[in-house]
C-alpha cells in the first residue's frame, strides 16, 4: 500500500512517560479521581471503528444504502449511545429496556431494529407504539402475538424473519448461534411460510430478512454462507410470494484482536458482501457491537495483594468475575498490562483473581505479568464491550464506575454505585 493510503490512528490505549492513557488522560490520574475498580471508554476510538467498519462497506453505494445498528447488549451506557446516536447510528435493541435506553439516547425508532427469541406482549407492543424499523421474528407463535397486536392497535409492523442457516462459527458454544441445535432463528423453509403468513395478514408488512451467527468470530467464511442461504430465502419470496424486501441483516459478531487472537479482516468481508448484494437492490443493515467498544474500552483495577500459593503465585486485584465475567463464563482472553511500567519488575507466571468468594472468579490465568505490588494499577483490555453490562451485585459488591474520555473531556457516564444503591428496593425508604 503506497504512503498515505493509510491515515496514523493513534492507539486507543498507549503510553506515554511509561504510564497508559486513554486519549490524552492518563489512566493513573483517572484511577486516582474515580477510585478503582473503574471501566474508561475512548469515545474517539469508538467513532473510528464505526468509521472503519463502513469504509469496509463502501463499496455498496449508491445503488444500496447500508445501516450500522450499534448492538445496545454489547455496552448500553446512555453516553456511549449518545455518542454513537450523534453520528446517525441505529440500533440493534432485544429488550424493552434497551429500547427505552436507545430512545433516551436519540437514536430515531425507524433506525432499530428489535430482535430476541423471547419477546414479551408487552415488548412488542412497546416497539409496535415506538415504531421501530422492524422485528426480527424468530418463530410462527411469536409472529402470530405480532399480528394480533398490531392490529388491535390499528397498526401495521414491519417483519423481518432471522433465519437459522445452520452455519458452524468457530467461537465459544455459548456465543454461536447460527447452528441448527442453537435457540436462534427458524430454518429457512420455516422462514418461508413465516413471509406467506405476512403476505396474508393485513396488519404485518414484510422489510427484510435477517441473521445472526454468533459473537467473537474471526473468519469471514461463516459469515458469506450464511449470506449465501438468507438470500437465497430472499429470493424464494420474492419469486413465489412476490414478495419485496428492502434489506438484509447480517447480523454482528465481527472479531476484535484480543489474548487469544487476531481480529476478522473486516475489509475481506465488506468486498465479498458488497459483492454478492451488487445489483439485488437490497440495503444492508449491520449490528455490530464488540467491533465498535470492545478495544475502546478497559477495566482499571488495583492490586490489593499477591499471594505465593502452594502451586501458584496468585496477584489479587478489587476487580474480578462481578465485574468483568468473560474470563470465568467464556474462557475470554483478555490482556492485561501494567498501567505503569518500570521495566524493573520481575516477569513471573501469574494467576490474576478477583474478591469474589469462588474458585471460578479470575480475570486472567497462567499469565506472565511483571509482578505487582500492592497498589500498583493493572489494566484488562478489550473490556469495553459485555463489561459493565454483564457486571453483577453478587457478594454485594457495589457495581464500579464508567467514566468516557472523547477528546481532552472526560465524563463520569455512571457514577460508582454505593451501599445504600445495593438495598433498594429491599426497603420502605
Ligand atoms: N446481533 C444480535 C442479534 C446479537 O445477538 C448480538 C450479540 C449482536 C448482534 C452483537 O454481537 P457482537 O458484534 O457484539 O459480537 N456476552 C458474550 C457475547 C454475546 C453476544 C450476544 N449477542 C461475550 O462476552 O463474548
Amino acid at each position: 500500500m503506497g504512503a498515505g493510503v493509510l491515515t496514523a490512528v493513534a492507539p486507543p490505549f498507549a503510553r506515554r512517560g511509561g504510564v497508559l492513557h486513554c486519549g490524552v488522560r492518563s489512566l493513573e490520574d483517572l484511577a486516582r479521581q474515580y477510585n478503582t475498580p473503574l471501566y474508561v471508554y475512548n469515545g474517539d476510538r469508538i467513532l473510528e471503528r464505526k468509521r472503519t467498519l463502513e469504509a469496509a462497506f463502501a463499496d455498496l453505494h449508491p445503488s444500496s444504502r447500508s445501516l450500522v445498528a450499534y448492538s445496545v447488549k454489547a455496552n448500553p451506557n446512555l453516553a456511549v449511545l449518545e455518542l454513537l446516536a450523534r453520528t446517525g447510528t441505529g440500533a440493534d435493541i432485544v429488550s424493552g429496556g434497551e429500547l427505552y435506553r436507545a430512545l433516551r439516547a436519540g437514536i430515531p425508532a425507524d433506525r432499530i431494529v428489535f430482535a430476541g427469541v423471547g419477546k414479551s406482549h408487552d415488548e412488542l407492543r412497546y416497539g409496535i407504539e415506538a415504531g421501530v424499523m422492524s422485528f426480527h421474528v424468530e418463530s410462527a407463535q411469536e409472529l402470530d402475538a405480532l399480528g394480533a397486536l398490531a392490529a388491535g392497535m390499528g397498526a401495521v409492523a414491519p417483519v423481518a424473519v432471522r433465519v437459522n442457516p445452520d452455519v458452524h462459527s468457530p467461537t465459544h458454544e455459548f456465543t454461536s448461534t447460527g447452528h441448527a441445535a442453537a435457540k436462534f432463528g427458524v430454518s429457512p423453509g420455516e422462514a418461508h411460510e413465516i413471509y406467506r403468513r405476512v403476505a396474508e395478514h393485513p396488519a404485518l408488512h414484510a422489510v427484510g430478512v435477517d441473521v445472526h451467527i454468533g459473537s467473537q468470530i474471526r473468519d469471514p467464511a461463516p459469515f458469506l454462507k450464511a449470506l449465501d442461504v438468507v438470500l437465497g430465502v430472499e429470493e424464494r419470496a420474492r419469486r413465489e410470494l412476490g414478495v419485496e424486501l428492502d434489506y438484509v441483516d447480517l447480523g454482528g459478531g465481527f472479531g476484535i484482536s484480543d489474548g487469544a487472537g487476531d481480529a476478522m479482516d473486516v475489509h475481506a468481508l465488506g468486498r465479498e458482501v458488497t459483492a454478492r448484494l451488487r445489483g439485488r437492490g437490497l440495503d444492508l443493515v449491520l449490528e455490530p457491537g464488540r467491533f465498535l467498544v470492545g478495544d475502546a474500552g478497559v477495566l482499571v483495577t488495583c492490586v490489593l495483594y499477591v499471594k505465593k500459593g502452594g502451586q501458584k503465585t496468585f496477584v489479587v486485584t478489587d476487580a474480578g468475575m462481578t465485574e468483568l465475567i468473560r474470563p470465568s463464563h467464556y474462557g475470554g482472553v483478555h490482556s492485561v498490562s501494567p498501567v505503569r511500567e518500570n521495566g524493573r519488575d520481575p516477569v513471573e507466571r501469574v494467576d490474576i483473581v478477583g474478591p469474589v468468594c469462588e474458585q471460578g472468579d479470575f480475570l486472567a490465568r497462567d499469565r506472565s505479568l511483571p509482578l505487582p505490588r500492592p497498589g500498583a494499577l493493572l489494566c484488562v483490555h478489550q473490556a469495553g464491550a459485555y463489561g459493565f453490562t454483564m457486571a453483577s451485585n453478587y457478594n454485594s459488591r457495589p457495581r464500579p464506575a464508567e467514566v468516557l474520555v472523547h477528546g481532552d473531556r472526560v465524563t463520569l457516564a455512571r457514577r460508582r454505585e454505593r451501599y445504600d444503591d445495593l438495598i433498594r428496593g429491599e426497603t420502605d425508604d
